[in-house]
Order: C-alpha cells, then sequence, then structure tokens
C-alpha cells in the first residue's frame, strides 16, 4: 500500500495506470468504520486498483460546526485499509487542496433545498466542489458512495451526469451496529446515555417501515408516528423527518410505489442523519 500525500503525484500515479487498469475510488474524511471498509470491499470487487482519499474537507464544514474536532487517526486508519488490500491512500493537505486564490465551487441546485442542505448551508456546495476535485486528482472509472448520506449520493449522481464526468457512480448499503444504529465517525461524540438515545432514530425507522407496508401510505401520518417516538425520552432534538421522492427528494404526500424516509436529529451536541428506502414489496 501506498500513501500519497500531493495532488501533483496522485495524478501522475492515475496517469500511468488508467488506460491498463480500473481505478475503484472510495472518498472519505477518514476515522474510518465498517460502513467505510464495506465500500472499499466494494471497490476491490469491481476495479483492478482501490483508491482510498482520507481528506477532512473545510469546504463542508459551516462556521458553527465541527471542522476542528472532527476525529481524526491516521494510524488506525491505514492499518484497517492495510488489512483491506486497498493500493493507495490519497492523505493531502488541505493547502493543496485549496491553494492560495482558490475561487471555484460546484452547486448542484435544486437538490440541495431539501433534507440536510436546508440548515447546512453550504454544505453540498463544499462537498460537490471537493468531490469534483477529487475525481480530476484520482482519475477513477468508478466511485463508491454510501445511501448512508443518501442526499449526498444523489448530488454526486448529479453532479457527474450534468457535467459528463467519466465517472460511474456505485451506491452501497448502509452499515449499522448490532443494535441498528447507523455507523458514522460522529457516533464517537456520544455519551453512554445518548447513544441509547440515538437508537431510537433506528426504532422510529423500523416502526415506519412496518406501518408501511401494513398498507399506511399518508406520509404526514407516518412522519408524525417517527416523531412521536423520537421525541419520547428528553434530549434527543428533531431536525427534521422527511418523506421524499428519490429522486428529486421533493416531500410526498401520499406514497405511491416508492419513497425516502429520512432524519436528521440531535442527540446532546452530536448531529444524526439516517435514512431509509419504503418500497412496496
Ligand atoms: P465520510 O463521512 O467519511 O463518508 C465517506 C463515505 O462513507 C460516504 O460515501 C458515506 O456515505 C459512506 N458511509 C459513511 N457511513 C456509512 C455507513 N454506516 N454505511 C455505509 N456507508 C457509509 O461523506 C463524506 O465522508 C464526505 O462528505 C466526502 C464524500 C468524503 C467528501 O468530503
Amino acid at each position: 500500500m501506498k500513501i500519497i500525500r500531493t495532488v501533483k503525484e496522485m495524478q501522475d500515479w492515475s496517469d500511468g495506470i488508467r488506460s491498463t487498469r480500473r481505478i475503484g475510488f472510495v472518498p472519505t474524511m477518514g476515522y474510518l468504520h465498517e460502513g467505510h471498509l464495506s465500500l472499499v470491499r466494494k471497490a476491490r470487487e469491481m476495479g483492478d486498483v482501490t483508491v482510498v482519499s482520507i481528506f477532512v474537507n473545510p469546504m463542508q464544514f459551516g462556521p458553527e460546526e465541527d471542522l476542528v474536532t472532527y476525529p481524526r487517526d491516521f494510524n488506525s486508519d491505514s492499518e484497517m485499509l492495510e488489512k483491506e488490500k486497498t493500493d493507495i491512500i490519497f492523505y493531502p493537505e488541505a493547502q493543496d487542496m485549496y491553494p492560495q486564490r482558490y475561487t471555484t465551487i460546484i452547486q448542484v441546485r435544486g437538490l440541495e433545498d431539501h433534507l440536510c442542505g436546508r440548515t447546512r448551508t453550504g454544505h453540498f456546495i463544499g462537498v460537490a466542489t471537493v468531490v469534483a476535485k477529487l475525481f480530476n486528482i484520482v482519475k477513477p472509472h468508478f466511485a463508491v458512495f454510501g445511501q448512508k448520506d443518501y442526499q449526498q449520493l444523489k448530488i454526486i449522481e448529479r453532479m457527474t451526469k450534468d457535467l459528463n464526468m467519466d465517472v460511474e457512480i456505485v451506491p452501497c448499503p448502509t452499515v449499522r451496529e448490532q443494535d441498528g444504529l447507523a455507523m458514522s465517525s460522529r457516533n464517537t461524540y456520544l455519551s453512554q446515555e445518548e447513544r441509547k438515545k440515538a437508537l431510537l432514530i433506528y426504532k422510529s425507522i423500523g416502526t415506519v417501515e412496518t406501518l408501511f407496508r401494513q398498507g399506511e401510505h399518508h406520509a404526514p401520518t407516518l412522519i408524525e408516528k417517527a416523531k412521536e417516538i423520537l421525541g419520547s425520552e428528553a434530549g434527543m432534538d428533531i431536525e427534521y423527518v422527511s418523506i421524499c421522492d428519490k429522486d428529486t427528494l421533493e416531500d410526498i404526500d401520499e406514497i405511491k410505489e416508492s419513497a425516502i424516509l429520512a432524519i436528521a436529529c440531535r442527540v446532546g451536541r452530536t448531529r444524526l442523519i439516517d435514512n431509509t428506502i419504503l418500497m412496496e414489496d
């Protein structure tokens, strides 16, 4: 496994290999867990060489957000990636990614107006911009993203289509802890008590899925039920519970064939998101 620390070296490496080998790419912000590793395994399965980037992207954090405290552990990350037989870790410096006088941004309009985009102003501009940059640096044939960050996945899919980027976007299902909590680098912020409360998110998703399967397709009724469960304990702040179209992310009233149920909550100071696809059997 090779660790590449500069944009130039990464581009040179990819230029040398791209015409003969299929490059699979997994962009991450590090502090890796089984969710990330499931994407790495998918990339290995589909491609000839696997590149994983680790970069805590300043552009996607708001001024009040956790850029400085975001968990980092490069040694543990590289050990895990070595075990997964990753070929390259791309681990750039912020200075190299955003040198002085950097100005360009990418905005995927419309899709960013829903769900997390409503409260995290500019977040998806930061995500789209860094992913576009990483695609130009790593030059992958395909890139793997988790459905855990459903809006992010949709925005990246839209961006690659709209900008005619020659990169296939491969979605992967959400990996959960044994008790159902969606894995996230931010779970490390949770106290024991908060960790228990966080389970209400999974519980509310399960209840909505059951009601949906039993024939309840009226979105406001399902949302109310989820909110009831989430609100059943103090210290759980609901940011949104949304049932929306799986492509446009616009709110739905009556679910026809399928929809996304997406939830964002604050447990203490930790912001957690989760989602599921509601689909008729
Ligand atoms: P990060 O939060 O590190 O996530 C990297 C990738 O792992 C994303 O595609 C995310 O959806 C996926 N992922 C996270 N938790 C997962 C889980 N429990 N199951 C399956 N996949 C999971 O998302 C980002 O970084 C950044 O926004 C990035 C795309 C790297 C741009 O900076």
